[in-house]
């Protein structure tokens, strides 16, 4: 357990003059964005950042832009008194927690889209979702100016638009993936899995299984579409009410697979009752 206290920021220009402080003592920093009600997903992401810089920002902001109208944003889980302790006990440095209207000002203009990688799988079924995701993260890239940032591979396509748009813009910030962490029974952790209950918890794990077995299918030269099929007819078995999309996609353009010399994944989002579930995996 660290003894180190960890610093809480909520203005941008407190984010800054903390920044300024390591920065003149030479320090490197890992900069972890999160939506907070932080689990060992989150946790290993701020891990990783640890082993290879000399400080660590975390930032908790429920970016309400990335949530259309009838989304969860209201009912996403908080607990910000249990994200501090956390983030305390893993020894990061800082916090930044900004209000919604430190992040934008009411007359705030600009936003930033991101096009062709956005058009299939979440940016499909959740319109805007990316405009919202773009957004405030260049806006966390430009405050903080760390020298990595840290984003779970889970949500596998946020991670390659925001590769995208920070090298396209110039943004002067190497962007990394960690690997997603699983329960025990192979369901992907996710603050929303908050929202199952104990019969859907039960049932959650197919979704892992079936793209996992499908997975395996196609490296070992099953029929892709058949691989496809079985995997989405095992979720409606398992409960499943709707399935968003279940793809083999190559893992950098996302564009549909077609070579499979090329890396290669299966994603996932499906809904359990009110509760949508995304995952995905490599094709190995
Ligand atoms: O993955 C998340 O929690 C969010 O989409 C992110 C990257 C923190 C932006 O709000």
């Amino acid at each position: 357990m660290e003894t180190d206290q960890l610093e809480v920021v909520r203005t941008i220009s407190h984010l800054r003059e903390a920044v300024a402080r390591y920065r003149a003592a030479g320090e490197t920093m890992a900069l972890v964005p999160t939506m907070g009600f932080l689990h060992e997903g989150h946790l290993s992401l701020m891990r990783q950042g640890r082993s290879d810089h000399d400080r660590v920002c975390a930032t908790l902001f429920v970016n309400p832009r990335q949530f259309a109208p009838g989304e969860d944003l209201e009912t996403y889980p908080r607990d910000e008194a249990a994200d501090i302790a956390k983030l305390q006990a893993e020894g990061v440095d800082l916090l930044f927690a900004p209000s919604v209207g430190e992040m934008y000002p009411t007359d705030a203009a600009t936003t930033v889209l991101v096009t062709g990688i956005t058009d299939c799988l979440c940016g499909a079924s959740r319109p805007g979702f990316f405009e919202g995701v773009a957004t405030v993260v260049t806006k966390l890239l430009l405050q903080a100016l760390p020298d990595t940032a840290i984003f779970g591979e889970k949500d596998y396509q946020q991670l390659m638009v925001i590769k995208r748009f920070a090298r396209d813009l110039d943004i002067p910030v190497t962007i990394r993936g960690g690997l997603t962490v699983r329960e025990e029974d192979g369901l992907a952790l996710s603050s929303r899995n908050a929202y199952l209950d104990q019969e859907a918890r039960a049932r959650a794990p197919e979704l892992f299984r079936a793209i996992s077995h499908a997975a395996s299918e196609i490296a070992s030269g099953a029929n892709v579409d058949q691989a496809v099929m079985e995997a989405r007819e095992r979720l409606r078995s398992a409960g499943f009410n709707e399935i968003d999309y279940l793809d083999h996609r190559d893992a950098e353009t996302l564009a549909m697979a077609t070579d499979i010399s090329r890396a290669t994944r299966l994603f996932v989002a499906a809904w359990l009752g009110q509760t949508r579930l995304i995952d995905n995996v490599p094709v190995v």
